[in-house]
């Protein structure tokens, strides 16, 4: 067993899409637990220091924007292998074309819905976990 924490994030287009208990319920349903919740306003310097690795790249203000349009809802997420096991139930990165069963394949919708609207963030390695868990828990 390889125990791990991750950072989930409901983004604000999923919690104002009702859909934060069917996320969570799924996240649950796989086994993993409920370690620690939040529902946050981020701001420019969280977002900024969350999404460091795409400053510059064209979608990176409209993200932002999303980001800042409403609550997020943060949990954090504990079970084996649950970093890369997140990301598999969370679906690749455009709903349009994740796959059936996963969160955004399932509830992303693909009529006039940005690719930066796709419901949920999850953390890709045990490093970004690390730091994205102390940018979201501690402040
Ligand atoms: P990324 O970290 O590549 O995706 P993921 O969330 O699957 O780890 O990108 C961060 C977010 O930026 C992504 O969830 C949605 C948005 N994004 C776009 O809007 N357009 C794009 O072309 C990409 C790659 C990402
Ligand atoms: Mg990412």
């Amino acid at each position: 067993m390889l125990v791990e924490e991750t950072l989930v994030l409901v983004k604000p287009d999923g919690v104002a899409r009702n859909l934060t208990g069917e996320i969570l319920r799924r996240i649950e349903a796989k086994g993993y637990s409920l370690v620690d919740i939040r529902l946050v306003q981020a701001d420019r310097d969280l977002l900024t220091q969350h999404y460091a690795e795409h400053e510059g790249k064209p979608f990176f203000e409209p993200l932002l924007e999303l980001m800042e349009s409403g609550p997020t809802v943060a949990f954090r997420i504990a079970g084996n292998r649950v970093i890369e096991g997140f990301r598999m139930l969370a679906g690749t990165t455009d709903p349009t074309t994740a796959a059936p069963g996963t969160i955004r394949g399932d509830l992303g919708r693909d009529w006039g819905l940005k690719v930066q609207q796709n419901l949920v963030h999850g953390s890709d390695s045990p490093e970004s976990a690390a730091r994205e868990l102390a940018l979201w828990f501690t402040r």
